[in-house]
Formats: structure tokens, sequence, C-alpha cells
């Protein structure tokens, strides 16, 4: 598959993804069987992981959705990174945010941030890909889909250059 100008080949196969979100859900499905979580998806990439995994949870639950803006800070010369979309009161909930990929862990670290700090009950992390990067800084990832290599991916939800989202299996970055 050809995406903008780089070339991708095929790497997680639509049924590999069905049964890995599958036994996903089962775990949240046995391990929040007495709360009612809150499902909070990281827009834009998590979209088809977030929509396929809550066909599969069978227990009350609610979803929202919110982004992450990223903008330069004048000050320093780091990307600062804002949640924004957040209209759920979230104090006292069991929060399990999707995401679709870690790679640095910076930005689910940032999340997770604010996220204690609006006084959440419980706050997890389901991710349906990470990267080895993110295994080096303290971010306690509940349910990890898949752990894969440091290189680029797209499709299902994930895209290059805002490209490449729209399909039903992950592709790899060919080199
Ligand atoms: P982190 O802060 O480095 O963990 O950044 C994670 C974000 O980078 C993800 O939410 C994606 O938007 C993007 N990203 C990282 N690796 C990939 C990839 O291989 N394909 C597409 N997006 C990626
Ligand atoms: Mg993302």
């Amino acid at each position: 598959m050809i995406v903008k100008d780089k070339t991708f080949k095929k790497y997680i196969s639509k049924e590999e993804l069905e049964k890995k979100i599958k036994s996903l859900a089962r775990l949240i499905n046995s391990d929040y069987k007495d709360k009612k979580p809150l499902f909070i998806a990281i827009l834009n990439g998590s979209f088809m992981f977030a929509s396929d995994l809550l066909k599969e949870i069978n227990i009350d639950c609610e979803i929202s959705f919110v982004k992450v803006a990223s903008y330069e800070d004048m000050e320093s010369t780091g990307n600062v990174k804002q949640l924004i979309g957040l209209n759920e009161n979230i104090f006292n909930k069991d929060v399990i945010i999707i995401e679709d990929i870690i790679d640095s862990g910076r930005t689910i670290a940032k999340i997770l941030e604010e996220f204690r700090s609006l006084g959440a009950s419980t706050v997890e992390v389901i991710t349906l890909l990470q990267k080895p990067k993110s295994k080096n800084i303290d971010v306690k990832l509940k349910y990890v889909g898949f752990e894969i290599p440091e290189k680029f991916v797209v499709g299902y939800g994930l895209d290059y250059d805002g490209l490449g989202r729209n399909t039903k299996e992950i592709f790899q970055l060919k080199e």
C-alpha cells in the first residue's frame, strides 16, 4: 500500500485485530464487572479501535472522546500537549483511556497527569499498540494489544500525515 510518498506492507490482519480486541474486552468485562467505567478515547487515531472494542464490552459503561492538541511553547522549546473536548465530570469515575499507539509515552504521561488532577477514582490505559521506547518511562499500561518494534505503522485509525487511517488492517513501513 502506498500512502503519500511511502510504501507499506501488511502487518497485522483484520482477524488478528479482532481476536486481540475480543481478548482485551474479556479482561475489561471481568476486571470492571462491578464498576461502570468511563472510556475516554483519544482522537483521532483511536476511533476504529474504540469502536470495535466497545462493541465487545458487555458491562454498563460510558464513552467520551477527547483530542490532544500540541503547540509550541514560547518559553521552553518543548511541545506542550493539552486535552481538549473533555466535558464529562470525571470526579470519582473509573476512567479507561483508549489509545491507538504509545511511542515515547510522553503523550499518555501528560494525559494521565491531567486525569488524576481532575479527581478520577481510578485511571487505566488500554492501547492497541506499544513501541519499545515507552518501556523506559514510568507509565503503567494496564491493557496492551500488541508490542511492536520501532517502525512506523499506519491503518486502522493510524495515519501518516493525515492519510492512511481508512483500512481494516495495520501496515508497516517497508524499507
Ligand atoms: P508518544 O507521545 O511518543 O507516545 O506519541 C504517541 C503518538 O504519536 C500517537 O498517538 C500517534 O499519534 C503518534 N505515533 C507514534 N508512532 C506512530 C506510528 O508508527 N504511526 C502513526 N502514528 C504514530
Ligand atoms: Mg494518538
